[in-house]
């Protein structure tokens, strides 16, 4: 058995809101209807989690203007995430809800109070994708001249966490005492100040609320780097990996086991999700030849220029691609921001133009292709071979797509009896880790 996550790549932000299938995204993305539609689904079809990403700024990196960002709707405009959560909870029981949280844009108080206060409305299914932000804008939006180099943004992480995990620890166990009588409602004795003095946050706690039904909520992390391979072994529940082959999902399988070792910590207390792109169709011919169409527009100079603005974001706002040749050769930056995903793009491109890298395909982990039945088999295998822990899938989001994963494809992993058939636990972690 394996899980399902579903990538909400673009946060609570506009989703395709123009060509087929759009529907009325382009007016209606600030509401909660399409992700609501989209949580009671993925519950309906058993899958463990909705990853809810999240990005605070309008990058003006491409081209040196906003224009690209805003012509697109490029990664803004984006609501707040955060309030959207209780709204996907009300209407679902048991699906697992982790939201983005950035350790430059929350100071560790807010964000420790914050996530047990969803954790206590979501009645304990609640987590957290800990990210340090990737480009300048966003940190010049957190008053930042620019971002932190990329070792330093994760010794600030490492920091974070521990503070946060000291807020979420500053509750004992037995500090409620619920006593009506006398009154007594806690054991001041049990409630302690943290004290906490790094070299970025500086901290005395207690939290101001009491502990959540998961007491921490669960962590996830998405940096496939050395630091952020170390902050998710050190701290997380769940990981978010890019791996392109079942071997490479085996190496970080691996990996991640000897870290998670080294740190006092059992293999088994990580799950690993890999990023994985579905192409469906009712056949296979069917999907193949959705799939062609897709690669076909690749060649649209739209299709192009958003392309290469988003190797411009992944570079963390440090190469404008706009400023190359689309004719030449590739420009052998990776930059400051997502250092996995800029060298996954930049490998075995010093051969090819710009405009091959622009046209080819995508690097959002594996690529699978096919009518549900064909693509329920290939992925157990996959996961059979690799021995990962289950597939965060990252699919477009429009109500045809959400269909055809919560009623096409995971009916046909669960007739497989590869996924679950139900929830067994209350809690996202419970459940999470429950096999
Ligand atoms: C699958 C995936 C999801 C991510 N989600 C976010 C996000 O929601 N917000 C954000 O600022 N960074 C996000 N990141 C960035 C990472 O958390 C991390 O900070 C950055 O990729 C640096 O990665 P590296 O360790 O590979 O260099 C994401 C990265 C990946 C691969």
């Amino acid at each position: 058995m394996f899980r399902l996550g579903w990538f909400l790549g673009n946060g609570f932000g506009m989703q395709p809101w123009f060509g087929d299938w759009a529907g009325r995204s382009m007016t209606e993305w600030t509401q909660p209807g399409l992700y609501v539609d989209l949580t009671t689904s993925l519950e309906r079809a058993g899958f463990d989690l909705l990853f809810i990403e999240d990005t605070s700024m309008v990058e003006d990196t491409y081209g040196g203007s906003a224009e690209t960002t805003l012509k697109y709707g490029l990664m803004a405009p984006k609501n707040d995430p955060v309030p959207l959560v209780p709204l996907l909870a009300a209407a679902t029981e048991h699906i697992g809800i982790a939201v983005t949280m950035s350790t430059i844009q929350y100071p560790p108080f807010l964000a420790a109070r914050s996530m047990v206060t969803l954790d206590h409305l979501t009645k304990g299914r609640a987590g957290v994708n800990v990210v340090t932000s990737v480009t300048h804008r966003v940190a010049q939006n957190f008053g930042y001249d620019q971002h932190f180099d990329h070792a330093e943004r994760y010794a600030m992480a490492e920091e974070w966490m521990d503070c946060v995990s000291a807020l979420w620890e500053s509750w004992g166990p037995d500090a409620l005492v619920h006593d009506q009588v006398t009154p007594r409602y806690a054991d001041h004795t049990k409630v302690t100040p943290i004290d906490f003095v790094g070299r970025y946050f500086k901290v005395r706690g207690p939290l101001n609320t009491i502990p959540g039904p998961q007491r921490r909520p669960v962590v996830a992390q998405a940096g496939n780097s050395t630091p952020g391979r170390e902050l998710a072994a050190r701290n997380a529940d769940t990981m978010l990996a890019l791996a392109k082959t079942p071997a490479e999902m085996k190496a970080l399988r691996q990996d991640m086991d000897e870290r998670l070792i080294r740190h006092g910590r059992k293999p088994e207390d990580l799950k690993i999700l890999f990023m994985a792109v579905p192409f469906l169709g009712d056949t296979d011919r069917d999907a193949q030849e959705r799939f062609d169409r897709h690669h076909a527009r690749k060649k649209d100079p739209n299709s192009i220029e958003q392309r290469l603005w988003y190797l411009s974001y992944v570079s963390g706002g440090v190469v404008d691609y706009k400023k190359y040749d689309l004719d030449g050769p590739v420009p052998q930056e990776v930059g400051n921001g997502e250092t996995t995903t800029a060298k996954a793009w930049l490998e075995g491109s010093r051969d090819i133009t710009l405009r091959d890298l622009a046209e080819g395909p995508g690097n959002y982990g594996m690529e699978f292709v096919g009518s549900s039945e064909t693509m329920a088999g290939q992925m157990a295998e996959a996961m059979e071979e690799a021995g990962g822990d289950g597939f965060l899938l990252y699919p477009e989001v429009t109500r045809r797509s959400i269909m055809e994963v919560c009623d096409g494809l995971a009916p046909a992993l669960r007739r497989r009896g590869v996924i679950r058939d139900g929830y067994s636990h209350k809690t996202f972690r419970e459940n999470l880790l429950s096999f």
